[in-house]
C-alpha cells in the first residue's frame, strides 16, 4: 500500500488534564506534518492546560469536548468509528482509573467504552511518581493492558513537579514512533518514513542577561539582570523538543538542559552576535536580554584615578537592538520583554505598543520591577489581541511554547 494511503489514516488523540499537555502539541504537529488526519478530544481539565486555538490551528479540526453538545450528541460513537488509532496522551491517573473501571462520565471515557478493540488503543501516562506507583493506578494499568490497551511507558526521568522517578510522559518523538509501528502492525505492507527528530522541528533563540558597558579597563556600567527567567524558559523549550540557542551574558544563569550557547559582554558585542546569528532562520526569538540604553562615549584606558571627588562620564544613547531583529529575521516570531517600574497602566500600554509598532514584536512579556524579587514574580503576556495576566514562569514558558507551535516551521 502506498505512503499516501497510510497518510490518510485517522488518529484520534484523547487529552486529559496533565501539565504534560504541551508536549502532546509537539506530537500532533509531527503527525500533521506527515499528513495524518488528527482530531483531538479533551477532558474538562485538559482545557486548563492547552487552548483550543493551538489544537485547532495544529489539526485544522475543531476540538471535541462535550458529550452533550447540541448536534454532536453521538460524537463518542462517530469519533470511535472514525479513528484508525486512538491515543490517550497525556493520560492522567484519574482518566486511567476511570477507564479501567468502565466509567463513562465524559467524552474521553465514553469514547473508550465505544472503542472497537480490532483497532489499536494506546495510552501514554503522565503524572507524579507517587500517583503513578499508587496501587490503584498500577492495578488499573494492568487491567487496561489485559483489555488490549497498549501502555506507552517512559523510563524514569525529571517530572514537572520536580521529583525524579516514574510517571513522566514518553517523549513525543518516541510516542510518534509507537503510533507508526502500531498503524503498520494493524495495516501490514504500509510504508512510512520516520518523522524528523523533534529537535529539527523548531529553532528558538533566547537572549539572556545584561550587557556591561566599560568605563575604563577595569570598571563597567551594568544592570541587575541574572538571566534566571531566560534559563528556565530555555529549559522548558528544550524539554519540549525545540532546538534552543541561548545567547547570554558571560555572567548569566545558564540552562540545565542541552542548548547551543553563545556569550556577549557589551552592547556592541551583543549587536555583532545578533548580526551573525539572526540569518540562521529561527522560528521563535525570545529577547529577554537587558541591553544598556547608553554606552560610555569614550572609555578611559587603564584605570581612572579614584582620588578625584567627582568625575564626569559622558553616555551616548544606543539604538534599540530589538528594533533590528525583525529586519534581520523577518519570518521569525518575536517576543519582547518590557520591565516596568511601578508604571501606570497607560505608561505600560504605551511601552507595549512601542514594541509592537517599532520592533514589530508578535508578543510582549511585561513585568514590574517591584515584583521581580517578590515571591509572587508574575508576568503579563500581550499579543495584539489578548492579554494573559499573572502568569508564573512555568505558565509563561508553556504559553510561549503553545504560541510558537501555532506557526509552521520556517
Ligand atoms: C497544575 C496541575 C498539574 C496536574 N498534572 C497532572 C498530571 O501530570 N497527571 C495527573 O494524573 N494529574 C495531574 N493533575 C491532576 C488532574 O488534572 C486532575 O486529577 C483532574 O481531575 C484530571 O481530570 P481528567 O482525567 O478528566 O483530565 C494536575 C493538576 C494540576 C492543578
Amino acid at each position: 500500500m502506498s505512503q499516501s494511503n497510510l497518510n490518510q489514516k485517522n488518529i484520534l488523540i484523547l487529552m486529559s488534564g496533565s501539565i504534560a499537555g504541551y508536549k502532546v502539541c509537539s506530537l500532533i504537529s509531527q503527525l500533521v506534518q506527515k499528513n495524518f488526519n488528527v482530531k483531538v478530544a479533551m477532558s474538562a481539565s485538559a482545557q486548563k492546560f492547552v487552548g483550543f486555538a493551538t489544537l485547532e490551528g495544529l489539526t485544522g479540526h475543531p476540538v471535541h469536548t462535550d458529550n452533550f453538545e447540541p448536534g454532536q450528541a453521538m460524537e463518542h460513537i462517530y469519533l470511535a468509528r472514525w479513528a484508525d488509532l486512538i491515543l490517550v496522551a497525556p493520560a492522567t491517573a484519574n482518566t486511567i482509573n476511570k477507564m479501567s473501571q468502565g466509567v463513562g462520565d465524559d467524552l474521553l471515557t465514553t469514547i473508550f467504552l465505544a472503542h472497537d478493540f480490532k483497532k489499536p488503543f494506546l495510552l501514554a501516562p503522565a503524572m507524579n511518581t507517587k500517583m503513578y506507583l499508587h496501587p490503584t493506578t498500577q492495578k488499573s494499568i494492568t487491567e487496561l493492558k489485559n483489555m488490549g490497551v497498549e501502555i506507552l511507558e517512559a523510563a524514569s526521568g525529571v517530572l514537572a513537579c520536580g521529583e525524579v522517578g516514574y510517571g513522566r510522559l514518553l517523549e513525543p518523538h518516541l510516542i510518534y514512533d509507537e503510533v507508526i509501528t502500531r498503524l503498520k502492525e494493524y495495516s501490514p505492507g504500509m510504508d512510512l518514513t520516520p518523522a524528523p527528530s523533534p529537535q529539527k522541528l523548531m529553532k528558538v533563540l533566547i537572549t539572556s542577561g545584561g550587557t556591561q558597558e566599560p568605563i575604563d579597563d577595569v570598571r563597567v556600567i551594568t544592570n541587575k539582570s541574572t538571566g534566571k527567567t531566560a534559563s528556565i524558559i530555555a529549559d522548558q523549550f528544550s524539554n519540549a523538543g525545540f532546538d534552543v540557542t541561548y545567547l547570554c551574558a558571560e555572567t548569566a544563569v545558564r540552562p540545565v538542559l542541552n542548548a547551543t550557547i553563545f556569550t556577549f559582554v557589551t552592547y556592541k558585542d551583543l549587536d555583532q552576535k545578533l548580526n551573525s546569528l539572526l540569518p540562521n532562520g529561527y522560528d521563535f526569538i525570545i529577547h529577554t536580554a537587558a541591553v544598556s540604553d547608553y554606552s560610555v562615549a569614550q572609555p578611559a584606558s587603564g584605570k581612572i584615578d579614584s582620588s578625584k571627588d567627582t568625575i564626569e562620564i559622558k553616555l551616548i544613547k544606543n539604538p534599540k537592538l530589538i528594533n533590528k531583529i525583525k529586519k534581520l529575521s523577518p519570518k521569525s516570531q518575536l517576543v519582547g520583554f518590557k520591565l516596568t517600574s511601578q508604571a501606570t497602566s497607560s505608561t505600560i500600554e504605551a511601552k507595549i505598543n512601542d514594541l509592537f509598532e517599532n520592533a514589530q514584536c508578535d508578543y510582549v512579556v511585561q513585568n514590574d520591577w517591584i515584583q521581580v524579587h517578590s515571591s509572587q514574580h508574575v508576568f503579563n503576556l500581550y499579543s495584539k489581541k489578548d492579554i494573559q495576566k499573572n502568569l508564573s514562569i512555568t505558565d509563561l514558558s508553556f504559553a510561549l511554547i503553545t504560541l510558537s507551535l501555532n506557526k509552521e516551521s520556517l
